[in-house]
């Protein structure tokens, strides 16, 4: 969730510190910090809120050394205050810190009863005062480290500085992403690659419980067990991916307009366009024998594996398990024998999500993973990696990694129903042909962008807002509700319609916006009935819908006019609709959109 940064520099690395830390805000901004060592003292500037107060700091105050370490916070432990922003430090050792020290408590409470006095309410100033500890006792800065990676619980990972090392730096990772950069003379430390993207593109990336004793000339790596190992250095494509915002006033606003193309770039992928005929990778499992798939994710990238199932149910006729990976982590879900586990994530760090992707191996999964982040450690822990091919998504509000989502489960769906026969090749076709055309439905959609500025307008009033659908629509109307809640800070939650009249309908009243998601489908008509029990009760529905008007018997406050699209797709063209009105409702609230408060775009903490 925090940012980490570290470079062993030729010059002053003040300035380069901060530029990699902007292409970390996205893993959190509740405060950023640096600190280097200058003529043999660690000395370091931290400021509370985003990064940019920090560079106003080191306007007057600058650093002027040329080892240093950098973080960005999203804050764990204690209040995001300067007292509180990393690194934190004693005036031996300096560390950075991404992940959660979990038995902080228990080490805090002995250092304190040896004498040691704390600063701040985080954890990771344990971590500070255990190595501090280790040097008191006579150890050097690498056996002090050594020593102390033993007693560490949780997931981290670290960077740290020494008062009087000029050219040492150890980093350490423990179930939170870390990569060491390869310079000329020069060495760097990242969360990721893409910060590391304009000073080198030859990346190592440390495995689980590796640490790695980094000089100017190279570094050193160690296994958990203290084992020098090697690990390979790649040549990095994250230069390539370096972004910015065009010609959109927000990131989230150029991402939902790049859908087209990065729907079609994915799509490409995964089919055969000329013989309509999905072309999937070799999983390593024969699908026309699984007989249940499990899905797990977070967030958005649930809501995409919920479509999924009722896809893969309808048209593989395969039963799909399908759990959030924060639930399904502890709850020791039996398994089937050799079956076949899918995660979704954008990111590929998501703690949980990885946390049950282990859980799955270990209990004989197959494990496929859909990332947007191949580099990423889902992806590397997978035995088959799904690309979705969305590019860099910046804003926090999931949004162009949802719909690619969206197109490599729907691509597997079909996959797994030809595998099985449950499907043949003329419905193949058809289904794929329905996929072909949406990227033009999709740039047609968001063409003009008038009628969800109007329907902003009254959102941005309304304290609660309801969202509906069946089928496939129920999972978009949830995750319609997540994004409008997530930037604009309106209550919304999102509900099967027919669950309404069993507990929300308590709610309706004339000042609650009701969200209807019914393209005219099997459930159209249902869905109109429950969308009659809200009119009938003084609900203002907002109807989201291809259906023509005399098929609609009751009063609405806007309608969204939908083209016509195949049943199968409705999912991925429905979601646009929900994506601009949660944006322009959070741009007419005037919230921060790309980085709404207290949420990070990386959940590396469980
Ligand atoms: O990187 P991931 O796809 O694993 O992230 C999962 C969720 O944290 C993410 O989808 C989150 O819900 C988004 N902010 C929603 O817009």
């Amino acid at each position: 969730m925090c940012g980490i940064v570290g470079i062993l520099g030729k010059t002053p690395v003040a300035t380069n510190l901060v530029d990699a830390l902007r292409r970390l805000e996205y893993r959190g901004y509740d405060s950023a910090g640096i600190a280097t060592v200058e003529s043999g003292t660690l000395v370091r500037r931290r400021a509370e809120g985003k990064l940019r107060n920090l560079e106003k700091r080191l306007l007057t105050e600058p650093l002027e050394g040329h080892t240093g370490i950098g973080h960005t916070r999203w804050a764990t432990h204690g209040r995001p205050t300067e007292r509180n922003a990393h690194p934190h430090m004693t005036a031996e050792v300096s560390v950075v810190h991404n992940g959660i020290i979990e038995n902080f408590r228990e080490l805090r409470a002995d250092l304190e009863a040896k004498g040691h006095t704390f600063d701040s309410d985080t954890d990771t100033e344990a971590v500070v005062h255990l190595i501090t500890h280790e040097l008191h006792a006579g150890k050097s800065p690498v056996e002090a480290v050594r020593a102390a990676l033993q007693h560490l619980q949780g997931a981290f990972a670290l960077g740290i500085i020494f008062a009087g090392e000029d050219d040492l730096m150890i980093a350490a990772r423990q179930g939170s992403p870390l990569a060491i950069g390869h310079g000329t003379g020069e060495m760097y430390l990242g969360s990721d690659a893409i910060a590391l993207a304009p000073f080198t593109d030859v990346i190592t990336y440390l495995e689980e419980g590796d640490w790695a004793v980094m000089h100017r000339s190279g570094a050193e790596i160690f296994d958990k067990d203290g084992v020098r190992v090697d690990r390979p250095s790649v040549k990095s494509v994250a230069s390539s991916l370096l972004v910015d915002k065009g010609n959109h006033r927000h990131f989230m606003a150029k991402e939902i307009h790049e859908q087209p193309e990065v729907i079609s770039h994915t799509l490409a992928n995964y089919m055969d366009m000329v013989s309509g005929s999905v072309r999937f990778p070799e999983l390593g499992i024969d699908l026309s024998k699984i007989n249940r798939v499990t899905i797990s994710a977070c967030g958005t990238a649930y809501y995409a594996g919920l479509v999924a199932k009722y896809w893969i149910e309808k048209v593989a006729r395969v039963p799909v398990e399908i759990d959030v990976a924060s639930e399904m982590r502890y709850r020791e879900a039996p398994l089937p024998a050799d079956g076949l586990a899918v995660f979704v994530s954008q990111s590929g760090e998501t703690a949980d999500t990885l946390a049950t992707l282990r859980y799955c191996k270990a209990n004989g999964q197959r494990i496929a993973s859909i990332v947007n982040v191949r580099t990423s450690t889902i992806a590397r822990e997978s035995h088959a990696v799904l690309p979705t091919l969305a590019g860099p998504e910046i804003g926090v509000a999931s949004t162009k990694a949802f719909t690619c989502q969206l197109s490599v489960l729907a691509c597997l769906a079909i996959a797994i129903g030809r595998a099985r026969g449950s499907i043949n090749a003329a419905q193949e076709i058809e289904l794929v042909k329905g996929l072909t055309e949406l990227p033009r439905h999709i740039a047609g959609l968001i063409r003009n962008e008038q009628p969800f500025i109007a329907i902003a307008q009254e959102l941005s009033k309304a304290r609660d807002v309801l969202y509906l659908g069946r089928g496939t629509s129920y999972p978009i109307a949830l995750e319609g509700a997540l994004k409008l809640k997530e930037i604009s800070y309106i209550h919304a939650e999102g509900y099967a319609a027919g669950e309404l009249k069993h507990g929300p309908i308590a709610l309706i009243d004339e000042n609650v916006p009701v969200i209807v998601v019914a393209p005219e489908d099997d459930l159209f008509d249902k869905t109109i009935s429950n969308m009659q029990e809200v009119a009938a009760r003084g609900g203002q529905i907002i109807l989201i819908s291809d259906a023509p008007a005399e098929k609609i018997s009751c009063k609405l406050a806007a309608h969204i006019h939908m083209p016509k699209v195949s049943a199968f797709t409705t999912p991925l063209l429905y979601a646009i609709p929900t994506q601009l009105i949660a944006y322009h409702t959070a741009v007419v609230m005037g919230t921060d959109v790309d980085q709404p408060r207290n949420l990070a775009k990386s959940v590396t903490v469980e």
